[in-house]
């Protein structure tokens, strides 16, 4: 069997890494893939978004499986398109994507199906939206209907503020909707929780905690993810059965009522406060960095739960984790969420050692004369497992020591309130 992942950054390399200790994969691909993916898999250069471009690329490398990394070609309709070919892509429909791709969309179905969330608004006209701000108690959260890598949404302290953010969404500030969706700040600590779903059933795939925003002790903007850790302290069994409950088991089954099954990666963005989880959003694929963590952790074969996904049986499955837990450390080009620079080179990569228990996974990295140079914002996540967190951290950190990179930044302080 031969198997693509879709994508090249961080996350897929770090399921390529995953999926390249299964035995059961004849050949691995990447799609395009990266600097990274290239040393454990072969990578095929071309424009995934050309969906008869990649089909030709499937056909000719006899691959029948299809991973998919990002959550653009999921909204798009990569699945429909490669289903109606015949080869199986593992991830949501058009349809079930909305739940990542139209915020609205999230919203009715946690309306309809009592799923518990920030109370909210949907506004197309300014004149409406300016009501409703003007008598609405601050801070208020100001989102971007549609798809905005990460940067649609804003905490906004002022009725001013809030005013400015409306009319920049309206105005097409975020290509994919103008449509703004205002909803009620929630309080409390934020978890991502992961289930993996083959439409009917579903079988939790891990937890891990998030570091949205650039500065150390959660200061200034936000961005993709800083760093991430695994598992979420947070989120103890007693929790999980809630938040399975209250929220998982009524999504699930409230899509299926309207005609939208879902099959995938399904992440929760959780509020948690006093024990009562209320979800933030949904995303419709493996996190970025939390899923370096999960992969590093994860003992069981990850082909065989996408299998078993395709086979409708993934209630066989029993998903086993590594006690130690793990810790990604984002590696970022200076000046990142805003302006920074590309093309800078990074040293002395070759001579970190690299294991079951640390790698280093390539996001945003390019290879040119046999120099590897920084090409985005999140350049490398620096991971690690170890017996506890702060070791984990501390092996992280000593890795970034060892790499010689002039333009790098990155949290030292990832799982701040959780170590100590
Ligand atoms: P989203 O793109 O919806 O995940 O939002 C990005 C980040 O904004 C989340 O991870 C939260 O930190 C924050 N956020 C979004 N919605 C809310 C809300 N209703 N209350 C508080 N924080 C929020
Ligand atoms: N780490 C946040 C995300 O993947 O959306």
């Amino acid at each position: 069997m031969n198997v693509a992942v879709i994508g090249s950054g961080g996350r897929e390399h770090a399921l390529c890494f995953k999926l390249s200790m299964s035995k059961k994969i004849k050949k691995l691909f990447c799609i395009p893939g990266n600097p990274g993916t290239s040393e454990i898999c072969q990578n095929i250069d071309i424009d995934y978004n050309n969906f008869s471009l990649l089909y030709e690329s499937l056909l000719a490398h006899n691959i029948s499986i299809v991973i998919v990394g990002p959550e653009v070609p999921l909204v798009a309709g990569i699945v429909d398109f490669l289903s109606s070919k015949n080869i199986f892509a593992f991830g949501p429909n058009k349809k079930a994507s909305q739940l990542e791709g139209s915020k609205g969309f999230m919203k009715k179905l946690c309306k309809d199906f009592k799923i518990p969330t920030a109370s909210y608004e949907e506004f197309e006209h300014f004149e409406n939206a300016e009501i409703y701000i003007k008598k609405s108690k601050h801070p208020l959260v100001i989102k971007a209907d549609g798809l905005a890598a990460g940067k649609g949404v804003t905490i906004s302290q002022t009725i001013e503020e809030s005013l400015k953010c409306t009319r920049e969404i309206m105005n097409g500030k975020f290509k994919t909707s103008k449509k703004v969706v205002i909803e009620e700040f929630l309080e409390g600590e934020e978890a991502s929780y992961f289930v993996i779903t083959d439409g009917k059933n579903y079988l939790p795939i891990g937890t891990a905690q998030d570091h949205k925003r650039i500065g150390e002790n959660d200061t200034g903007p936000n961005t993709g993810g800083m760093g991430a850790y695994s598992p979420s302290l947070l989120i103890t069994k007693e929790l999980e059965k809630k938040i399975n409950r209250e929220i998982i088991e009524p999504t699930i089954k409230g899509l299926n009522q309207i005609d939208c099954s879902f099959v995938g990666i399904l992440y929760a963005g959780l509020m948690i406060k006093d024990n009562n989880p209320k979800l933030i959003e949904y995303n419709i694929r493996f996190g970025d960095p939390e899923c370096q963590v999960l992969m590093m952790r994860m003992n069981t074969d990850l082909i065989d739960l996408i299998l078993s996904v395709k086979n409708k049986n993934l209630l066989n499955q029993e998903i086993i984790w590594k006690e130690d837990p793990c810790i990604t450390i984002v590696a970022a080009a200076k000046g990142y969420p805003d302006k920074y620079e590309i093309g800078s080179e990074i040293k002395n990569l070759e001579n970190v050692k690299t294991n079951d228990a640390q790698q280093i996974f390539h996001a945003g990295t390019y290879k040119k004369d046999k120099k590897i140079l920084s090409n985005g914002g999140r350049v490398l996540n620096v991971t690690c497992t170890a017996p506890s967190l702060k070791q984990a951290r501390n092996k992280a950190l000593d890795i970034l020591n060892l790499i010689e990179w002039k333009d790098m930044y990155f949290r030292k302080d990832i799982g701040w309130r959780v170590i100590n």
